[in-house]
């Protein structure tokens, strides 16, 4: 959702400036357009070499650098901005802020900006804690501007306690937050992921190669569109995304249980998992010792629940999303789940495709409506597609 997206970085004189930098990398790996706008404070702590060759950008600074130009940066650089981020924001600038006042080029492209404003203080404790700090941080927050909190830690003057600046890993997430439509505001949406073990003695399992990061993709930008997301996942070992419900499970039939719990109330499943169609008929509660036979003749298997089916035969106007994973005729395999699953939407994938599957960051799918509509999309990265498959179930949530 970065991509394409103006973003203005204020930076102002804080030690935190250092960090910055990171902040313009970060942001244009995603893809989005950065500018930079220094205070002349900030200049003490970095050089705005740093933020031009980072940003492909010239870096702005001075209030009457603009008569070597013919418009008016302070109003140029506000309206360009589709998001105004100031990272690290001092006491200093937060004051002149609230108080309208804008006696440099970043105060005043504030002043001028009719954009999302968002603020990362970084200070000394006692500075944060000031009374007139925390007035004017109060202020700012009643005029719609994003504050940000600040972490806890060994600060530069060797205090310990509040005033760190967030991570720029955690600020590129938040400003991406801001940039999202809202758009399934209301809506509750469940999200099954990874895969399944299915145990057959205390060590061994039954398992597949699904990473979970599809599932986690489509839960972590339903949650930044506005949804109330409840992530039911396997085991991965991938960070989850903030969610408002994140449910752990070992099994199918654990997986089955936790959906069984939401489905009622949501509106969307999205059934985006790899659950072991099959688990060990029998359990042993010792582990099963080597036999000295050079073959192990049978390791018998029983079908699990098709969760995915089932759900699809008990809905009433919720919306299923499902998935399928095949090594060959996927759009034939798709159409054929998609009926017999009572789905209103199934994504299908070649895995034996390169760039498609299972640990990789991109995917190659088609998605299937109940016409029979397949839409072919190229290689994409997993968010992107997270996104494209939301668009989809929004237009339906709308037709509802
Ligand atoms: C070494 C050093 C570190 C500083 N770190 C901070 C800081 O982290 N946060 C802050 O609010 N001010 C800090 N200051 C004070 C600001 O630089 C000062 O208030 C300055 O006027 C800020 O100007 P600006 O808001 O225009 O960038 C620091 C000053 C020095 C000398």
């Amino acid at each position: 959702m970065l991509k394409d997206k103006n973003i203005l970085l204020g930076v102002t004189g804080g030690i935190a400036a250092y960090k910055s930098a990171s902040i313009v990398s970060l942001l244009k790996k995603q893809g989005a357009n950065v500018k930079v706008v220094m205070t002349k404070a900030a200049c003490e702590f970095v050089t705005p070499l740093t933020f031009q060759t980072m940003s492909n950008n010239e870096v702005h600074i001075e209030m009457f650098d603009q008569l070597m130009n013919m418009d008016v940066e302070h109003v140029s650089l506000a309206k360009w901005a589709d998001v105004i981020l100031v990272a690290p924001c001092t006491a200093n600038t937060i004051g002149k802020i609230a108080n309208g006042i804008c006696d440099n080029l970043l105060t005043t492209v504030l002043m001028a900006s009719r954009s999302k404003v968002i603020l990362a203080p970084a200070m000394n404790t006692y500075m944060l804690n000031n009374t007139n700090n925390q007035e004017n941080i109060k202020k700012l927050k009643n005029q719609g501007v994003v504050v940000l909190d600040t972490q806890r830690d060994l600060l530069a003057c060797n205090d310990i306690g509040e005033g760190k600046m967030l991570e720029p890993e955690e600020l590129v997430k938040i400003v991406d937050f801001e940039l999202t439509e809202k758009d399934l505001i209301g809506k509750r949406v469940v999200v099954t992921s990874g895969p399944t073990i299915e145990e057959i003695d205390p060590v061994r399992y039954l398992t597949n190669h699904s990473s979970g990061k599809m599932g986690y993709a489509i839960a972590g930008e339903a949650k930044k569109r506005g949804a109330f997301v409840t992530l039911i996942s396997g085991p991965t070992s991938i960070e989850p995304p903030f969610v408002d419900e994140f449910i752990r499970i070992k099994s199918t039939q654990d997986m089955y249980n936790a959906v069984e719990e939401s489905f009622d109330n949501c509106d969307v499943l999205i059934k985006a998992a790899a659950p072991a169609d099959y688990s060990p008929k029998y359990y042993s509660d010792e582990k099963i010792k080597k036999t000295g036979e050079s073959n192990l003749n049978c390791l018998e298997l029983k079908q699990n629940i098709d969760i995915a089916k089932h759900f699809g035969s008990l809905k009433k106007d919720q919306i299923i999303v499902g998935f399928a994973a095949e090594s060959s005729d996927e759009i034939k395999y798709g159409k054929s789940k998609l009926k017999s699953k009572n789905l209103d939407l199934i994504v299908v994938n070649n895995i034996k495709q390169k760039g498609a599957g299972f640990k990789s960051d991109t995917n190659i799918v088609s998605i299937i409506d109940k016409d029979e509509n397949v839409e072919s999309l190229g290689t994409m990265s997993k968010k992107d597609l997270a996104n494209e498959i939301l668009n989809k179930i929004g237009k339906l949530l709308k037709a509802r």
